[in-house]
């Protein structure tokens, strides 16, 4: 007999656990510009990631740039002011930029631009860059800093790399991603790996539910770990249970994940069954027994 396995085990993104192992960091900077937000809200945000970890918060309401989690306490990795005052700057310019692309599409009312800009280092040594910018949600130019050269996206994002080509934008872009942003992200660095590097090993629960009349439902949740990436599986007598769905959380308030795996079983079925969880900060895998008693 050959089992129908679907999904026989779940590895959720098992690329970032590797990463960290080999030393791979990534410093991003996620921002929207908003043309005409409502009233109190800002029409510029911007949000700072060391790998999955928001650490900075800027907004053109405050015109402050303001540490996140962990990093509250952390003391001499940010100038603050200085942070704020260029923030402003970026968030005016940015702004500007939304402007022009409304006016190529001769566009009025509401419409937003967002942008994705950030590098990663491996074993201290820059190893990539991003820097993409969406109008009203769609891709919409990128930077390739091998080129080096503006892409467009969209037809008309050939005006606006045109433009910014013209006014000497192209080595500016590549020196803020290849040399700035790198040499931002090793200082941070110093000051962040206890927290990009933290192990908190899964707690693990598992619940039957049975008010499906002749089907019962197991669900194995493993919780409050770090890094995100986990494996979780239900096995009985050995062999591995088909997964009939599952799911994971983002980082959660205290920057843990959460992820569960749900499997239909007979209601007559007594097992027992067994929900497995494999995880770095594990030297060995867990095993949690489910059984008719439980
Ligand atoms: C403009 O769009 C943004 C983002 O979709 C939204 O948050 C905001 O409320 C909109 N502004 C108005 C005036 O509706
Ligand atoms: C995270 O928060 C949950 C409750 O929200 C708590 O049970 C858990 O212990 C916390 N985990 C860590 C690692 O602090």
């Amino acid at each position: 007999m050959v089992p129908v396995l679907l999904f026989p085990l779940l590895f959720l993104g098992p690329a970032v656990a590797q990463e960290t192992q080999d030393g791979l960091y990534s410093l991003t900077y996620y921002s929207i510009g908003i043309s005409r937000p409502n009233e109190g809200f800002p029409s510029f945000q911007a949000t700072g990631y060391l790998n999955d970890q928001a650490f900075l918060h800027y907004d053109s309401e405050s015109e402050k740039a303001e540490p996140l989690g962990p990093w509250k306490h952390v003391k001499g990795m940010v100038d603050w002011e200085e942070v704020s005052k260029t923030q402003k700057a970026r968030g005016d310019f940015f702004l500007k930029n939304l402007k022009d692309i409304m006016d190529l599409y001769k566009d009025t009312g509401n419409h937003t631009m967002q942008e994705k800009y950030g590098c990663k280092i491996r074993n201290n040594n820059y190893c990539g860059a991003f820097w993409t910018i969406a109008y009203d949600g769609q891709d919409y130019i990128k930077f390739d800093t091998e080129i080096p050269a503006w892409i467009p996206l969209q037809p008309k994002a050939l005006n606006t790399k045109v433009k910014w080509e013209t006014e000497g934008s192209v080595w500016r872009a590549k020196s803020s991603l290849e040399e700035e942003c790198t040499q931002k992200l090793q200082k941070y660095l110093q000051y962040s790996r206890t927290f990009l590097d933290r192990q908190d090993p899964p707690s693990v629960s598992v619940t039957s539910h049975g008010d499906l009349g002749h089907i019962r439902i197991l669900r194995c949740l493993a919780y409050n770990f770090y890094p995100r990436p986990i494996s979780v599986y239900w096995t009985q007598a050995g062999n591995v249970v088909e997964t009939e769905s599952w799911g994971e959380g983002s980082l959660s308030e205290n920057g843990t994940y959460q992820a569960w795996v749900v499997i239909k079983i007979p209601s007559s079925d007594r097992g027992p069954y067994s929900c497995h969880v494999q995880h770095s900060s594990l030297a060995q895998p867990l095993a949690v027994l489910w059984n008719e008693r439980q």
